[in-house]
């Protein structure tokens, strides 16, 4: 089983579905289990869509835009060059890729740009939140609002920057209301992230919030269960990532206590001694 089949997210996701809409989280668990900071800003406002039905997957909402028209693709050569170069060149290509399918046209997703994702496309740690929410939306690039702000401490706090990092979504464009992804949106997302992933060929890939936690550690369980440690995930094309899930940054902002504040710096510093880079002193 690997990550972005939708038969098997609707399955899962229907047999998920009573924690499902405990949670609110509009999609459900794909793969296999594993053996197993900073200054506040102002919270996030509250999400409004309402958690989808148990038991039947989410109904598909009306298309606000119809997909473009399938055209005919014309054989790609292989891509040259030096790793970041033949890292860039296949991201390019998922973007165009991306950009004339629009899977969320499908989905009646309103939004101004596509936020692809950005930073070093031959990066050893990979960031994947939930969505591009108003500012994202606004200005074509992942986290760049409150949340933003906090996830560019938390890599700071890593003795990293911004740019030494590639950060991207599950989406790739704004929901509705800044909600929580549908099933829908995240069926057709997934296989362009999974490509997005084996391009830059993370050695971690730090899930931000639940449903980039659940859907790529394959796991319906509470952020409580899922971070703090590593899960394994496989692509559709058979290539395995680990999986460190810790909290959204916008989580962060609405729980600063020191005990989230601690989780969320133990599971970065997780992230550093897998990867050998010394963890500063705080
Ligand atoms: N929240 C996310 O999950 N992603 C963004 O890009 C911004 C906010």
């Amino acid at each position: 089983m690997s990550v972005g089949d939708p038969a098997t997210i609707r399955r899962i996701v229907a047999q998920d579905a009573r924690a499902w809409g405990q949670l609110g989280v509009a999609w459900g668990a794909l793969g296999q289990p594993a053996a197993i900071a900073a200054e506040v800003i102002a919270p996030e406002p509250a999400r409004t869509r309402p958690a989808p039905q148990p038991q039947e997957p989410a109904p598909m909402p009306k298309a606000r835009q119809e997909p473009k028209a399938q055209v005919e693709k014309k054989p790609r050569k292989a891509p040259t060059g030096s790793a970041k170069e033949v890292a860039e060149q296949l991201l390019a290509e998922i973007l165009e890729d991306y950009t004339a399918e629009a899977p969320h046209a499908k989905t009646g997703t309103p939004h101004t740009t596509i936020v692809f994702g950005e930073g070093d496309p031959c990066a050893r740690i990979m960031f994947v939140g939930e969505a591009p929410g108003a500012d994202e939306d606004r200005l074509g690039r992942p986290f760049v609002g409150r949340a933003g702000q906090k996830l560019d401490q938390m890599i700071l706090a890593m003795g990293l920057k911004r740019e030494n990092v590639y950060i991207a979504n599950v989406l790739k464009v704004r929901p509705p209301n800044n909600a929580t992804p549908t099933i829908e949106e995240a069926e057709a997302s997934a296989p362009f992230l999974m490509r997005q992933i084996e391009a830059v060929n993370p050695e971690a890939i730090v899930a931000l919030g639940l449903p980039s936690a659940k859907l790529l550690t394959g796991q319906a369980l509470s952020m409580r269960e899922l971070r703090g440690r590593w899960w394994p995930m496989a692509t559709p094309s058979g290539k395995s990532y680990d999986i460190l899930p810790t909290y959204h940054p916008a989580y962060l902002l609405r729980n600063y206590t020191p005990e989230t504040r601690r989780k969320v710096w133990e599971d970065l510093k997780l992230v550093l001694e897998r990867l050998d880079i010394p963890v500063p002193a705080r």
